[in-house]
């Protein structure tokens, strides 16, 4: 046993087995966005659909499956966040030179901005699990309808609410903006720490990362735009 934690607590110690964590985790959240964004898309398809899709996950596995759920994305998040900062620091320690004089940098303002975009997508997450969670500062709990003869939690008039609120809808879209900055550089950069994206194929993983964050910025605007600029769903 004190073997296993031995090997564990050394390959965290090291800045290799960080990335790594840091990259699995990430692939972890990547598919989180996706199949969120995914499930939120069936706003459009109409209120019983996305009704239907959040009653099924608060009801999964007896309601045991949001939970599972909702742990293993904190424990992906802590990882992600804590292994980034610190790396980061480590990094910035081997380059006492960052401080001072700052050499032309043939990087990307994606990916010199990650811990930035990281961190305010963090922020971010928060006010959104108060608002559409949680339901702080509003009555969004007491909102129901029935499907199929049951009541439900009507999260299509809240999602509808949420976004008619302009100051609301303006902070989602800044932070979709930066997740799409923190994507597209984390796409390619993850399947580089792996392994498996080489000198030849990285051009080709950067345009998916590009291409990736592209659809996860529109699809999530789309919801968002179409409600306050356009009166979906009111
Ligand atoms: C326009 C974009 C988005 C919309 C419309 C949206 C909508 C929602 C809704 C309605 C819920 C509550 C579900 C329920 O009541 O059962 C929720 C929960 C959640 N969302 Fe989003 N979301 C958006 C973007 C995001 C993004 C970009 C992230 C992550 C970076 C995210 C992370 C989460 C998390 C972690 C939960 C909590 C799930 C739970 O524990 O119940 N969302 N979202």
């Amino acid at each position: 046993m004190s073997a296993v934690f031995d090997s564990l607590s050394r390959f965290y110690a090291s800045s290799i087995g960080k990335k790594i964590l840091v990259a699995l985790t990430g692939l972890v959240l990547i598919g989180f966005v996706l199949g969120h964004m995914i499930g939120n898309l069936l706003i459009f398809v109409g209120r019983d659909a996305i009704n239907e899709y959040g009653h099924m996950l608060q009801t999964a596995l007896h309601g045991g499956g949001v939970w599972i759920a909702r742990l293993g994305l904190l424990a992906c998040v802590l990882i992600h966040v804590v292994a980034t900062v610190s790396l980061t620091k480590a990094s910035r320690a081997a380059r006492p030179d960052a401080y001072g004089r700052h050499k032309a940098q043939v990087s990307s303002t994606a990916s010199r901005t990650m811990i930035w975009s990281g961190l305010t997508i963090l922020a971010f997450v928060v006010y959104h699990l108060l608002h559409f969670t949680a339901h702080v500062g509003n009555d969004y709990a007491t909102y129901k309808t029935t499907l199929h003869g049951e009541a439900v939690h009507d999260v299509y008039r809240m999602v509808i609410a949420g976004f008619s609120w302009a100051p609301a809808s303006i902070f989602y879209l800044i932070a979709m903006a930066l997740l799409c900055s923190h994507l597209s550089h984390g796409f390619s950069s993850l399947f580089q720490t792996l392994g498996i994206s080489t000198d030849k194929t990285e051009p080709v993983f950067k345009k998916a990362g590009y291409a990736f964050a592209g659809l996860i910025f529109a699809g999530n605007a789309a919801i968002v735009l179409s409600i306050w600029l356009f009166g979906y769903g009111s």
